[in-house]
């Protein structure tokens, strides 16, 4: 049985499948709507959550499955002490497949230990959010066509931005990436991050004003600082409005540059850089269905034939 708990986990070559599965899903949905007839997703989260856990179980339903779960470890017997071991134990009864939220950085990995069922991390504390990462690497191979030879630019909360650290981990395999880090010092990538890519001698930088670099970029990947993780809410307050994306930020970007953000924005994107064609971020949520869809298919074993190894 296999789990998701960090995009490391499957191969490039199953990545490329599963991107290309998510392609003809999105073709023909028609095909795919009750391959999972009788199935059933639970959606065990911890902590807030819009996109990933509504996309998780849009892409059940879409399947022909069905969906159980809470949308908060509040309203679930977490509150009246119980472990992610016992509860994982018990929702393996009820569903064939689950996707965890929870603020605790390990808690899917506990999870998966306990489990019958696959187990998909839909995000642990500032660790990784390895679905997230499937959703952007989509959607820069379908609006580009390629996952190779870009510059690429991670800009705002680089310390507890989950989907960076997964995203960075993601794309170091594919041939020809050059990151730019733009964050202040105080949030700037894990040393682990940056051991990892020089180890494996990817060129990489460090900056701290984003109008320095923009011009150089292919994708640029917007963050937003993390609250929930501040022990200091001062400190969150002098950092949250570090970076402000606006359209006049952009006139020395690349026609071609993609702007992503993994979402929800809260000021860091001006609102008037939505209508631009090179904002991305919205397609981005749909590319996200897709995705998991291919992923529900490839942990359950219904990939169609053609998709196989
Ligand atoms: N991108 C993302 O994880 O969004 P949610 O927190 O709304 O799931």
């Amino acid at each position: 049985m296999k789990h998701l708990m960090n995009p490391l986990d499957l191969s490039v070559e199953e990545m490329d499948r599963m991107f290309d599965l998510a392609g003809d899903i999105e073709r023909n949905p028609e095909k795919y709507s009750h391959i999972c007839d009788g199935k059933r997703i639970a959606t065990l989260f911890y902590e807030p959550s819009t996109r990933t856990r509504l996309s998780f179980e849009s892409a059940m339903l879409n399947l022909g499955g069905q969906v159980i779960g809470f949308p908060d470890g509040g309203v679930s017997s977490a509150a009246k002490g119980e472990s992610v071991a016992d509860t994982i134990r018990v929702v393996s009864c009820f569903a064939d497949i689950c996707a965890m939220r929870h603020p605790k950085e390990g808690a899917p990995y506990v999870a998966a230990e306990f489990s019958k069922i696959p187990v998909i991390n839909a995000g642990d504390g500032g660790h990784q959010h390895p679905t997230q990462t499937l959703t952007d690497l989509l959607t820069i191979r379908s609006l580009q066509g390629r996952l190779d030879n870009f510059t690429v630019g991670i800009c705002g909360d680089l310390k507890f931005g989950r989907t960076t650290h997964s995203l960075v981990n993601a794309l170091a395999r594919y041939k020809g990436i050059r990151f730019i880090f733009i964050s202040p010092p105080e949030l700037r990538i894990p040393d682990y991050i940056t051991e990892m890519l020089s180890s494996k001698d990817i060129e990489f930088s460090e900056v701290i004003k984003l109008e320095d670099s923009i011009a150089d970029l292919d994708v640029l990947y917007m963050t937003r600082v993390q609250r929930e993780r501040f022990f200091n809410e001062d400190d969150y307050v002098r950092l949250k409005d570090f970076y402000v994306l606006t359209q006049e930020k952009l006139r020395n970007a690349k026609e071609s540059m993609l702007i992503l953000h993994p979402l929800p924005r809260v000021n860091e994107i001006s609102v008037d850089v939505d209508s631009d064609p090179r904002a991305a971020y919205f397609k981005q949520v749909q590319y996200g269905v897709y995705v998991r869809m291919a992923l529900i298919l490839t942990l359950l074993g219904l990939v169609p034939e053609e998709y196989n190894a």
